[in-house]
């Protein structure tokens, strides 16, 4: 009943190493997290024991140890991530940054690669060297085409970059316009302004 032994040694874990932790590291784990965590080991032994029960037999072989572990984890995992959704007081980082700006969604985006103007494009110190550094953007695009405003400007280097191809770059950009939403191209101009 080797299990027995790990979960009560985990639990015991949980509720000692927070008392140990100092205050000033930031890290607070109220009771309420003790307990959750303390439910979660409990499940997880529980799946370990029924998964060990002596008609399975699944322990005998080493892909069937992996397995049983990976199931365990997945399972542990999804039941947090249900819980996480099911109440705001735990909620996961995903749901909090929904009150995000559009500048920082238009970042997000930005960043995605599924997007992947980083890909090309440095902001700060990350992102591609193949598209000019886009870290002041926003300043630069002043004087890059007379009678266009900055927000005009880089309007049409997201919908049409072939209009104006910045000197000693190649004319390599896609355009934008039809492949991201309405609101990413919004999000993303937003980011692009505060790049001054
Ligand atoms: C395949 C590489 C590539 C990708 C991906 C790419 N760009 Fe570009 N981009 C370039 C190149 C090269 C230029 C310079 C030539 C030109 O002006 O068309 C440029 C120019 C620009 C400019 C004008 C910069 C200036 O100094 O005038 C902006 C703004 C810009 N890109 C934003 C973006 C954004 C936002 C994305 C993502 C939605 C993106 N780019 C994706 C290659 C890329």
């Amino acid at each position: 009943m080797r299990i027995i032994l790990i979960v009560v040694a985990v639990i015991a874990a949980i509720w000692v190493a927070p008392v140990l932790i100092s205050e000033d590291s930031g890290l607070k784990f109220g009771v309420s997290y003790r307990v959750l965590f303390t439910l979660f080991v409990l499940f997880a032994g529980f799946l370990f024991y029924l998964l060990r029960a002596p008609e399975w037999k699944p322990f005998k072989s080493t892909p069937r140890a992996v397995g049983s572990v990976g199931l365990v984890f997945v399972a542990v995992i999804g039941a947090i991530v249900l819980l996480a959704n099911v109440s705001p007081q735990f909620a996961s980082e995903g749901q909090a940054s929904t009150g995000a700006s559009s500048g920082e969604r238009g970042k997000a985006a930005f960043f995605d690669p599924g997007v992947g103007c980083f890909l090309c494009h440095t902001v700060a110190t990350s992102g591609g060297t193949r598209g000019p550094d886009l870290t002041h953007v926003a300043t630069v695009a002043a004087n890059r085409r007379p009678g266009l405003s900055v927000e005009d400007y880089l309007k049409e280097s997201l919908f049409s970059p072939g209009a104006y191809v910045v000197a000693t770059f190649d004319n390599i950009m896609p355009p934008f316009g039809d492949r991201l939403s309405p609101e990413q191209l919004k999000d993303i101009l937003a980011y692009l302004m505060s790049l001054r």
